[in-house]
Formats: C-alpha cells, structure tokens, sequence
C-alpha cells in the first residue's frame, strides 16, 4: 500500500533525499506528505521545498532534546493533517514520547549511524572509530520509548578503513543509509514487515 510518509530532521536531510529519489525513481511506493524540522533554515527545508513537498519549521521549545507536551501536540496535528499513515525520524536529534509513538502505532521509524545495539545515541561513528572497530555501518529501526532500541529491520556495514576519521567513516556510512532507508521502506510498503517481540519479521520469517 502506498505510504503516506511524514519525514522529521533536524539537519542536512541526505536520507530524505534519498527517500525522495526512490519514490521519484519509481522504486518505492509511497508519497511524503510534509516534511517538519525542529531548527529553523535546516537544509531538510530546502530540498523538501526544491521537490515541492511541503515542508515548515515546527519549534519544539521549551525542550532542546525531546518532543513532548505542546510540541509534540503539535506535530501530530500537521502530520495527520497532512495525512500522514507513517514517521520517518531522519537525523531528527530528539528523543520522541509516547505521545507520538501512540499516535502512529509500529509506524514510526529511525535510522542509526551504527550497528545497533552496539553505539546508541550521539556521534556513534566516532565511537566505533575510538573504540578499534573492524566494521560499522548504519541500522534502520522502529521506534519503541528506549533510545535507538526498537525492533531492526534493516543493518548494512562497511568496513573501517586504516587512517579512517570520524568524516570519512561517516561518509562510507552515509552511503549506506541511503541505499537501507529506501530498502526498509519498501519493506514496509509491500506489507512484508511484520514485528514479533524484539524481532521484525520478513515474509514471516
Ligand atoms: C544520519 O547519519 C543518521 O543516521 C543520523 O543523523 C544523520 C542525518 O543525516 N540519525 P541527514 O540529515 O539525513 O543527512
């Protein structure tokens, strides 16, 4: 079924970008329907704005790290506005409450820079780097109230190249992203996903 996708950033919006080519290119059936940022003038804005798809700044004050109260209100009324079935999070830094996850149940979903459960939360790459990993990569999962905890959907890895930084690792991991949001978004439009416990299913297997 085609999804009707709400995507929320903070940043440059390469995934959005992404997710964009593939709808565009004809190679996953959905639609996004807006595109909300929590920092105003976000890049997120701009290439949404460059592909016609409506796209605003929605301020999530008082709080600087999560979505809640009136904010998070807030972003649930545009979305389902807009007519939103599905919650993209691509480089959204907060951490969303289960106001919104009650309000889209199983239908949010985040991408993270890093071979979950391995790397939670900030700069994950940079942790992989630090820590003497021979591979990371990027994990794309629904979102349940932990941070970055939910059922895995989709993983890919690269590998940690000698005289890596924490640039270029997170530019080979980039890579990466934009090739596995797409891929688990087709997943999910094809009805192919369904959530068992801590497992995602695949074609019930
Ligand atoms: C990505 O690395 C993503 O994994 C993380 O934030 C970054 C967002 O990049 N959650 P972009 O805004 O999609 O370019």
């Amino acid at each position: 079924m085609k999804l009707k996708l709400a995507v929320l950033g903070s940043g440059a919006g390469s995934n959005m970008q992404s997710i964009v080519d593939a709808i565009e290119a004809g190679t996953l059936d959905a639609e996004i329907v807006c595109v909300l940022a929590d920092v105003p003038g976000a890049k997120i804005l701009e290439r949404a704005a460059r592909h016609n798809i409506p796209a605003q700044y929605l301020s999530c004050a008082p709080f600087k790290t999560k979505l809640e109260g009136e904010a998070e209100e807030n972003y649930i009324r545009v979305m389902k506005e807009a007519g939103a079935d599905t919650v993209v999070l691509a480089g959204f830094m907060r951490i969303v409450k289960p106001g919104l996850l009650a309000a889209f149940p199983n239908r949010v979903l985040n991408i993270h820079p890093a071979l979950l459960p391995a790397f939670p939360g900030l700069h994950s790459w940079k942790q992989a780097l630090d820590y003497g990993c021979r591979v990371a990569g990027c994990t794309v999962h629904f979102v349940d109230a932990g941070t970055d905890s939910g059922p895995i959907i989709v993983q890919r890895c690269v590998p940690v190249e000698p005289g890596d930084t924490p640039e270029t690792l997170h530019a080979r991991i980039q890579v990466q992203e934009h090739l596995a949001y797409p891929e688990a978004l087709r997943l999910l439009a094809a009805g192919r996903l369904t959530i068992e416990g801590r497992r995602v299913l695949i074609d019930g297997r």
